[in-house]
């Protein structure tokens, strides 16, 4: 059996769509104030995307701005990986799209559904290519369109959720950096907290679909939200433990931007300070599988990433799901 080679992030892009929908915005839609979403939340505005505008666009962004930092050609490209719930349509893949879009001909492509975990489902998965050898450059991108899954009738979701796309570009790193753990999970009988009804061959759509509202997401918040807060503070745990790295080790934590409490939660289990800690919820709200990446690029763009940093990456949401990874940071390739 061939000797598994470390892999690592390469370079990392982002893009938001121009649009913003702040909470006065809101206040004039359903029956909110800003006092409640800020006190709740943490959200401030989101970003939306404009009518024409659909998930490849945005991950067409992403990809062009991660490639170019990373000075990788779309034909050197051996896979994409694409996380969304939000794909351009149920097929082709949104990771098809954005491969004939770049002009990546050499690469395989898929679409990874794990909805807000989905940036680390990918990662995950890109890596073992990787580092068994059998690919060099993965990109991975989360991206989502939530604005147009979201039923802006509805206080108890529209608040929450924004558009906007990540992408990471994966390579072979020096022995002793790039990705130490991963973990990974599920918990499928808590799907039905978290969803997205209609459209699939269980509710195909139709005009009772439609006027049922079932095409919208829906969620019972306060459940997820306790899901969130165990599995965040279990996740990261479990990365640390795995790769011997103790939590006054850790330099970066990245976590999904679903809401700051529980955030705050992780924050104070784990005893860290706030310049620990990467958050961009205020202004961009849960962009699901971008929330990761897309905090990630705005923390290496800031210099808050140092070559042999800790760095841990951890998400959760629909299906449910979770995970987590952590990285020991390099800017050197091999
Ligand atoms: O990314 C995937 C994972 N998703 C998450 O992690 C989301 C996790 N959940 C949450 O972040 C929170 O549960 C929410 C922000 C969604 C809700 O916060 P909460 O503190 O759990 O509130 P709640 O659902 O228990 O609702 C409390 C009250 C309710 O009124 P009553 O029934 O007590 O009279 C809601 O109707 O707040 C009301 N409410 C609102 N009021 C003003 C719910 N949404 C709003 C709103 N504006 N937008």
């Amino acid at each position: 059996m061939r000797e598994l080679r470390p892999v690592g992030i390469y370079a990392t892009g982002s893009y938001v769509p121009e649009r913003v929908l702040t909470n006065a915005d809101l206040e004039k839609m359903v029956d909110t104030s800003d006092e409640w979403i800020v006190t709740r939340t943490g959200i401030r505005e989101r970003r939306l995307a404009s009518a024409d505008q659909a998930s490849s666009d945005l991950a067409y962004e992403a990809a062009v701005k991660a490639l170019t930092k990373a000075n990788i050609s779309a034909q050197e490209l051996d896979m994409i990986i694409v996380a969304t719930v939000t794909p351009d349509m149920m097929f082709p893949s949104t990771a098809c799209l954005l491969q004939d879009r770049l002009g990546a001909s050499k690469a395989a492509a898929l679409d990874v559904s794990a909805a807000c975990t989905g940036f680390i489902y990918g990662i995950a998965t890109a890596s073992q290519f990787i580092a068994n050898g059998l690919y060099r450059y993965v990109l991975v991108v989360g991206v989502e369109t939530l604005s147009k899954i979201t039923d802006y009738t509805d206080r108890n979701t529209c608040v929450l959720f924004g558009d906007g796309a990540g992408a990471a570009l994966l390579g072979p790193v020096p022995q002793g950096s790039g990705f130490q753990a991963f973990e990974l999970g599920a918990e499928g009988s808590g799907g039905p907290l978290l969803s997205l009804p209609a459209g699939g061959s269980r509710i195909p759509a139709s005009t009772d679909s439609v006027a049922n509202r079932l095409h919208y997401i829906s969620m019972s918040g306060s459940e997820v939200f306790k899901f969130a807060v165990r599995v965040m503070n279990s996740s990261t745990e479990a990365v640390l433990e795995k790769a011997g790295v103790s939590r006054e080790e850790l330099d970066l934590l990245v976590p999904h931007q679903a809401n700051l409490r529980i955030i705050d939660a992780a924050i104070k289990r784990f005893g860290l300070s706030e310049e620990k800690v990467v958050v961009n919820l205020d202004r961009y709200g849960n962009m699901s599988s971008a929330s990761i990446p897309v905090a990630l690029d705005e923390a290496l763009e800031a210099g808050r990433v140092k070559e042999g940093d800790h760095v841990v990456l951890v998400g959760f949401g629909g299906g449910l799901t979770w995970g987590a990874t952590l990285l020991k940071w390099t800017f050197q390739r091999a």
